[in-house]
């Protein structure tokens, strides 16, 4: 008997710095797990990244580190198809044809536009404002059947299957029209100085976010002085006790444990001894991956082949899906 080929499963990351362990718990940390029973596609969306300003030479060196670490956090080159989005052209070209059928409305009234809007107030330019389309066209390119997403992209998803199937409707079939695919651990992982927020890379106050660059003695640092809550109890209570909640999280993100196994762990225990033992695990997880990314970073050869190989692999999928899609619309091929 044939095998049944593998669902395809698409997903992308901006390479727009350091990547917190919000980011890796969301989202990069699952993209190895799939990589056996899906055939996956992992971009670096420069292409997306340069909706905000960006300097030119920290945008390079910062695609070059998200594919390393992409690979230090066990994505496997050999298993998916690793690549920079830039290096296929496709993408572009697919999202001129997509923004035919594309209206301002609905893209202007998009959650992140209006967000980013608010806060790049100098630079709100056509890109942001088109960003979930190019978004569509990266997923429906490959016609992926599941994309993992973080809440913070469900309305972006929304959207390709909205233009997807608005495209099937017109041309006729042409696109798979994706399903979000929710990861097992869903843990938001908040900021350590302000539980009440998101953990952002973005926060003026370092202290609020772990990256994965953060070297062991950082994390502890950060970790102690993580903001816990009145009283002296280590209970999960998100209402009561955001803090020591969200501290809690990440040791069971970190450990696997359950949140009554981890509050068993320090009952009876203060607050001082719960943060260094949540630093000591995150900063143990994570030492590992800092040493591979480090060793991956210092052989650019081998980077450099992973992308070129992905980007082929890609653009074998990619042009098959684009010239279909400018054969539907009537573009004229010659003879
Ligand atoms: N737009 C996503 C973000 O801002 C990144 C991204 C680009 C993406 N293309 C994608 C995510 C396709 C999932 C699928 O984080």
């Amino acid at each position: 008997m044939e095998a049944q080929p593998k669902r395809k499963l698409f997903s992308a990351v901006q390479p727009s710095g350091a990547v917190t362990i919000g980011n890796y718990i969301g989202a990069i940390r699952n993209f190895a797990a799939l990589q056996d029973e899906y055939a996956c596609l992992y971009a670096v969306a420069d292409l997306h990244a340069i909706t905000v300003k960006q300097e030119p030479a920290a945008l390079r060196r910062h695609t070059l580190e998200l594919l390393a670490l992409f690979i230090a956090c066990g994505v496997d080159p050999e298993k998916c198809t690793l690549f920079v989005q830039s290096h296929v052209p496709a993408h572009c070209e697919l999202t001129w044809v997509l923004n035919t059928i594309a209206y301002p409305g609905e893209l202007s009234r998009m959650t992140q536009f209006k967000d980013k809007s608010a806060r790049h107030a100098d630079n709100v330019n056509m890109g942001l404002m088109d960003h979930p389309v190019l978004m569509a066209a990266d997923i429906l390119l490959y016609q992926a059947a599941l994309v993992p997403v973080g809440a913070d992209q469900k309305q972006h998803l929304e959207l390709t299957r909205d233009l997807g199937i608005r495209f099937n409707n017109r041309y006729g079939a042409t696109f798979t029209i994706p399903e979000p695919f929710t990861p097992k651990s869903t843990a938001r992982i908040m900021s350590l100085a302000d539980p009440t927020k998101k953990m952002s890379k973005s926060d003026e106050n370092p202290n609020g976010f772990v990256t994965l660059d953060d070297d062991r003695d950082t994390i502890l640092r950060k970790f102690q002085r993580a903001v816990t809550d009145s009283g002296a109890e280590v209970r999960y209570d998100t209402e009561e006790k955001p803090g020591v909640s969200n501290l809690l999280s990440i040791y069971c993100a970190f450990t696997g444990k359950t949140i009554e196994g981890a509050e068993r762990d320090f009952a009876g225990k203060g607050y001082g001894e719960f943060k260094l033992a949540v630093g000591e695990v995150v900063a143990d997880a994570l030492a590992p991956i800092r040493a591979e990314h480090g060793r991956l970073l210092a052989d650019k050869a081998y980077l450099n082949g992973v992308m070129k190989r992905g980007a082929e692999a890609a653009a074998r999928i990619a042009y098959r899906t684009l010239a279909k899609v400018y054969r539907k619309v009537g573009f004229y091929a010659g003879e």
